[in-house]
């Protein structure tokens, strides 16, 4: 009989490894697929790990460029960010590994995919819509839902009579996931939501406190609405991003510490690093407001918060996230510009901008003799603008001196 041929979303840790085994266990041939979204793993050392683990193959991708340009990209120009405060790196990957899945497992004939996430959070979700989505004909295998492990010693027991490389040192306290968007970072000590996190929490950024005592100031210029280069100099995408999240590591910039409400129902306490995405929203958001209008900017709120939905909730292959990518599209056409910050100590603050679509008339703003705004036009303006309130006010006096009369 055939192999039943499996491909794994393999990460390197310990759940995937020992993943192998137990598909391999179960009579299946194994494809290990690797995603680099700029996690820096030592990919040939994770590749010989997964034929260690009994892998038949082993695809190794770099993603990095598809993901900030078709995924990371289109987020910074929505704005998108979950519950005030949670940039999506996570999340986003997630689609963009699906979608690989499905077609290496097109390239093998493959009629089964897998990855190792737990039937409690959110990652699960987005994977298996995506999948589900993408290649309805595919058979999506979760084994943590369903597998024979009561605990982690259980599994660490197995991994050693299997002789999966654990080491253990490199077992961390908590779960991480990481890519050039961001680090997301929970279990262990910060499941108690009362106690701060503890210094070795934070993987990549410095703790402000440690960070330079000198502000530092850096030019990001966009065009419709992407950002193309930082301090005069013209970057890719990727480049871009590390180079950003490099300032940002260095003043301490994106640390986040949050209550978050998991699709699944379960309130959880997660904390993120994401320097370039809090300076690069930052200065994207400072360039929007010189450019456009205030409707659009106030109807684009609400765009933004139905795309970190759309994301957070796995529903990035829809036609829903179509149609407001289209909206997103048309407002960012003049959202080009340069905008100059100053990071300091956690800090990124935005102290200036330019544009040539800017919508600022310094003629009608300035209290000097320049001004040119109509002051006399204000009166007929306040009065009607007032209007409704005065009318309000005027009958409910009328009302409560008729009442008054009645008693
Ligand atoms: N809570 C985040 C999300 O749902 C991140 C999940 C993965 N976190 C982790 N530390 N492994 O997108």
């Amino acid at each position: 009989m055939d192999a039943k041929k499996v491909v794994l979303a393999y990460s390197g840790g310990l759940d995937t490894s020992v993943l192998i085994k137990w598909f391999v266990n179960k009579g299946f041939k194994v494809i290990a697929f690797l995603a680099d979204l700029g996690q820096n793993s030592d990919f040939k050392m994770l590749e010989d790990k997964a034929k260690k683990c009994g892998a038949d193959k082993v695809v190794v991708e770099d993603l990095k460029s598809q993901f900030v340009y078709n995924f990371v990209f289109p987020t910074l120009k929505s704005e998108a960010i979950y519950e005030s405060n949670y940039f999506l790196s996570t999340a986003l990957g997630r689609p963009l590994i699906a979608q690989k899945l499905v077609e290496v497992a097109k390239q093998n004939n493959a009629d089964t995919v897998a990855h190792g996430c737990s039937g409690k959070g959110n990652d699960q979700v987005r994977f298996e819509v995506a999948i589900a989505t993408l290649g309805p004909n595919l058979n999506i295998v979760a084994p943590l839902r369903e597998w024979e492990f009561k605990s982690r010693e259980e599994e660490l027991s197995f991994a050693e009579n299997n002789s999966i490389p654990v080491d253990v040192t490199k077992q961390s306290l908590y779960s991480i996931d990481k890519n050039l968007w961001g680090v997301s970072i929970e279990c262990g000590e910060l499941e108690d939501p009362s106690v701060a996190p503890a210094d070795d929490a934070y993987q990549i950024t410095l703790n402000p406190k440690d960070s330079p005592d000198k502000a530092e100031l850096v030019d990001v210029a966009f065009e419709k609405g992407i950002p193309v280069s930082v301090n005069g100099v013209a970057l890719d995408g990727v480049d871009l991003i590390n180079k950003v999240s490099d300032l940002g590591c260095k003043h301490g910039i994106g640390r986040i510490d949050m209550i978050e409400d998991r699709l699944v129902g379960i309130k959880s306490r997660e904390i993120y690093e994401a320097p370039a995405a809090k300076i690069l929203y930052t200065a994207h958001s400072a360039l929007e407001s010189l450019v456009l209008s205030k409707d659009i900017l106030d109807f684009r709120k609400i765009v933004s918060d139905k795309y970190a939905h759309l994301i957070y909730n796995g529903l990035w292959f829809t036609e829903l996230k179509t149609a407001l990518d289209n909206f997103i599209n048309i407002i960012q056409e003049k959202v080009c510009g340069k905008v100059k910050l100053e990071l300091y100590k956690g800090n990124c603050i935005c102290v200036g901008r330019e544009s040539k679509y800017s919508l600022y008339n310094r003629k009608l703003s300035t209290y000097d003799k320049e001004d040119i705004f109509d002051h006399k036009a204000a009166e007929g303006f306040i009065k009607i603008f007032g209007l409704p309130y005065r009318q309000q006010m005027t009958n409910d006096e009328i009302r409560m001196t008729n009442d008054g009369k009645n008693k």
